[in-house]
């Protein structure tokens, strides 16, 4: 009996230790994924030639998502340039062109009319911030201009794919369908407002 007492004292004092505080890393004995070696954000990583642990995407790659078309996907013709207009089995594929305009006009308020506007006249909230602040290289173009009510189809949506000068690259953000659908949208407010030819006045040539 005696023996099992002192036994069990020494058992108190032992654990008594570990309850003690310590600068040590903890004792894990299943380390599962207690820690998990990892790069950070922009860290460096000597193992690459050019050291960026954030891997650019290999040339060439296409995501599961993204469209096997090139055509689709660039707004381009192989040597033939911009495509003209939205690719008609596209707009087949959305069941029509009424619905593709309903998309487009959803995603258009989204992501662009913050800074061209509802109406794409280029007076959106961020273009009216910036021109308070005299920033004037960054106030959003009106669409109702001459040169981008003639600009194809294919050059406006490379223009949200790719960027251009200020303004950045929203391919990330829209699927290729998507940005078709506010291109398509696009002509549709562009044809809103265009210049109506001044009706003839009859009664002066009678
Ligand atoms: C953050 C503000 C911002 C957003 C959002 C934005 N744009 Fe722009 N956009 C600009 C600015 C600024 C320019 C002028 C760039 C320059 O000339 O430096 C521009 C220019 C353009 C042009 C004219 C290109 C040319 O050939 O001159 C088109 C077309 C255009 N944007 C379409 C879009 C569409 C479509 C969307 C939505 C998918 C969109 N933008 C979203 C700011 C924006």
């Amino acid at each position: 009996m005696r023996a099992l007492l002192i036994t069990l004292a020494f058992v108190t004092l032992a654990t008594g230790c570990i309850a003690g505080e310590s600068g040590e890393p903890p004792v894990v004995g299943i380390r599962n994924m207690y820690n998990q070696p990892r790069y950070d954000t922009q860290e460096r990583q000597p193992f690459f030639a050019d050291q960026r642990s954030m891997r650019p995407q290999v040339e060439g790659t296409v995501s599961r998502e993204m469209s096997s078309s090139l055509t689709w996907a660039t707004g381009r013709a192989a040597d033939e340039g911009y495509l003209l207009e939205v690719p008609a089995k596209l707009i087949a594929s959305h069941g029509g062109s009424g619905p593709l305009l309903e998309r487009g006009r959803d995603r258009y308020e989204i992501f662009c009319a913050a800074c061209h506007s509802v109406s794409g006249d280029g007076k959106g909230m961020v273009s009216r911030r910036a021109a308070a602040l005299g920033a004037s290289g960054l106030i959003a173009p009106s669409f109702h201009d001459d040169r981008l009510r003639h600009i194809p189809d294919g050059q406006l949506f490379a223009t949200i794919t790719n960027g251009v000068r200020n303004m950045p690259s929203y391919a990330h953000n829209i699927p290729v369908d998507d940005r078709w659908a506010i291109v398509h949208y696009v002509r549709a407010l562009q044809l809103s407002q265009a210049p109506v030819a001044a009706p003839e006045n009859t009664e002066q040539s009678q």
